[in-house]
């Protein structure tokens, strides 16, 4: 039970990796607060928790937006006067070439993958005690990638640096910040990837489970991973390690 007592927010909440992840938490004692964009899924993930005999509450929030990030905090904090881990997994995606793109929709995909990390980092990390633990959701598109996804990939890598200059700023209070960068992971993200759909992104290697994913995020939020900080975890089954 490594969450017991503790108060988790994950963003994403609603589907696939944030989901398992929520569900893992509680699983292990945790108070989760579900953020997602759409409140009904993050709703359905607080009644497969209650049903199960754990705790958790629906919040809505775009998370690309301060105002959102605040709210959410500010919902965890109804419950206790500390947040002990908060999941970034929330993240989208866009499919146009980089000169074609609009300016706003670049901008867009920065705000709610990279944007949302300073946002929780800013408003979440002076309400979280020694021990606490954030951890970051990536990708396998920070090492290699594919066409028209730039805005994705310059997202995910930003968030691997976010993640070690923050974890250096956050030592000495005790608080840990890592990453997670997953490979192909069967959840609607993937399968909606119109270049996985044509074949242009190539799904070598085996396709994990969510629940795959949400081992690694609740190791690196637990104190099993006290003595692992800035660190990104590649968690892909082998994926980026195959020469081709
Ligand atoms: N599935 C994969 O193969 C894969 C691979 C690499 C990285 N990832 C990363 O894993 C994370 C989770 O992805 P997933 O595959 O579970 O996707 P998913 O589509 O199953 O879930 C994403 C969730 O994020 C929510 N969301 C989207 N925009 C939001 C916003 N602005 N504010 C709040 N919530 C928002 C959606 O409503 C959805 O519930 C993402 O960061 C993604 O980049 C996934």
């Amino acid at each position: 039970m490594r969450f017991s007592g503790k108060t988790c927010i994950v963003t994403g909440g609603g589907s696939g990796i944030g989901r398992a992840t929520c569900l893992q938490m509680a699983a292990e004692g945790g108070y989760v607060v579900v953020a997602d964009l759409d409140l009904a899924s993050a709703q359905a993930t607080v009644d497969s928790i209650t049903g199960a005999g754990g705790t958790a509450v629906a919040a809505q929030a775009d998370v690309g937006s301060s105002a959102a990030v605040q709210s959410v905090v500010q919902k965890a904090l109804e419950h206790g006067a500390a947040i002990h881990a908060i999941v970034n997994d929330a993240a989208m995606m866009t499919f146009t070439p980089i000169v074609d793109i609009a300016e706003a929709d670049f901008f867009k995909v920065l705000s709610v993958n990279l944007g949302s990390v300073f946002f929780f980092a800013k408003y979440g990390t002076p309400h979280m005690p020694t021990g606490s633990a954030i951890v970051n959701v990536s990708s396998v598109h920070a090492f290699a990638t594919t066409p028209n996804v730039v805005p994705y990939a310059s997202s995910k890598g930003g968030i691997e640096a976010f993640t070690r200059g923050f974890a250096i700023e956050m030592q000495s209070r005790g608080i840990r910040v890592n990453a997670v960068a997953p490979g192909s992971v069967d959840t609607p993200m993937l399968w909606n990837n119109p270049n996985v759909k044509s074949g242009v992104e190539k799904l070598s290697g085996p396709i994990g489970k969510p629940e795959d994913l949400a081992a690694a995020i609740c190791f690196l939020a637990s104190d099993d991973a006290r003595f692992v900080n800035g660190a990104t975890l590649l968690v892909d089954g082998g994926r980026l390690a195959a020469l081709r």
